[in-house]
């Protein structure tokens, strides 16, 4: 299982970390990918960051910002 630091860089273009996608998340409220390219700028540009399917569906990131939004909310479906 990988692991992640809160300064990996999840955005290339934009320089955009782990930390502040989940910042965006959890502070700001950002319940999907419209909202966190809105928000922070990762995933705005060439989108390769986004999800897998942009990344030419193969995938070359540990993690993309789908898969960062889809953990984070199952996490907190089960602590409500
Ligand atoms: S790597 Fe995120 S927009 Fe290019």
């Amino acid at each position: 299982m990988a692991r992640f630091e809160m300064t990996d860089i999840i955005c290339e273009c934009e320089k955009v970390t782990l930390g502040e996608i989940i910042y965006a998340i959890k502070e700001k409220n950002c319940k999907n990918l419209e909202s966190i390219i809105n928000l922070t700028g990762a995933g705005k540009y060439c989108g390769f960051c986004s999800k897998k399917e942009k990344d030419f569906n193969i995938p070359k990131k540990k993690i993309y910002l789908d898969n960062i939004i889809t953990k984070l909310q199952t996490q907190r479906i089960r602590n409500d």
